[in-house]
């Protein structure tokens, strides 16, 4: 018996410090050997953009499911429930309104630096942005390498943070609001705030790869240290965290399609203030809990 195994028509280019352009081929239907090209293109690359392939967003979500378990953000985190009716795990990050009422989440501003559900047990494993509409300038999405981050870091940091862990606040936004399922808590002190645990350290369950893993600045705390403590190694982590040569960003053109791997890169976008309509679909996959 003869069998014949199909090639990839997908090509990888790679576009920096991470990311690469993926071209060629048909991502719907997707055959079973671009499926692994694109899944050993994330792997190697971390962030992948796809552009001109024109998916719907019942398209999107096919791809996306080849990917993963998709995963809804949690009720909890959203102010309004921000749902695609064609694909009931998509959410809407957008800063237009219709009727006075926001279409979709995080406005016009910047986003600091963050990974995705870090402030869940099980962060978010891919994230794919989809480009329904793009502003004029501004809303360009920054990619940082967490392996590269931990590889900066030097060995005596390393192996003081070998054993330790960090808290991923629960409870307020990046602006320092509180999400709506936690609106009874009135504590500034991001000791007593809740939210999972996390190694600062975390072994990438397919590359087997070490990355530095800090969710977001803001909230962090290190179980066990005094405050100060805590502020100057989150800090001193901080520090080593988006090193502009460990760094890509995406200047977004409609139907461009971006997905990263949140368990070694973390992100962070440009406010885009008065430049006009940004529309982005949304899926992510259910990630594990980090080890
Ligand atoms: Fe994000």
């Amino acid at each position: 018996m003869t069998i014949v195994t199909e090639a990839t028509r997908l090509r990888i280019r790679p576009l920096g410090a991470l990311g690469a352009e993926v071209t060629g081929g048909s991502l719907d239907p997707l055959s079973a050997a671009d499926e692994a090209t694109i899944k050993q293109a994330v792997r190697d690359h971390l962030v992948l953009r796809f552009r001109g392939y024109n998916l719907d967003d019942l398209a999107f979500t096919r791809l996306a499911e080849r990917l993963g378990t998709l995963q809804p953000s949690p009720d909890y985190t959203r102010s309004r429930k921000v749902y695609s009716s064609e694909s009931p795990a998509m959410t809407i990050i957008s800063n237009v309104k219709e009727n006075g009422e926001a279409i979709g989440e995080h406005g016009d501003g910047e986003l600091n630096w963050h990974t995705d559900l870090a402030f869940t047990d099980y962060p978010s494993e891919y994230t794919m942005l989809m480009a329904r509409e793009v502003p004029a300038a501004g809303g360009n999405t920054w990619f940082a390498n967490m392996y590269k981050a931990y590889e900066a870091m030097p060995d005596a940091l390393k192996e003081r943070v070998a054993k330790l862990k960090m808290k991923h606040q629960a409870s307020h936004n990046a602006q320092g609001g509180t999400r709506p399922g936690y609106k009874d808590i009135e504590t500034n002190d991001v000791r007593e705030m809740p939210g999972p645990i996390h190694p600062i350290l975390r072994t990438h369950p397919v590359s087997g790869r070490k990355a530095l893993f800090l969710g977001r600045r803001f909230g962090a705390y290190i179980p066990g240290l005094p405050l100060a403590k805590s502020e100057a190694l989150c800090d001193e982590l901080w520090s080593y965290a988006a090193l502009p040569e460990n760094t890509w960003a995406q200047e977004w053109q409609v139907g461009d399609l971006i997905i990263w791997d949140n368990r070694c890169t973390m992100h962070r976008r440009d406010s885009f203030a008065g430049q006009g309509r940004r529309r982005m679909h949304r899926l992510c996959t259910r990630g594990t809990r980090p080890e």
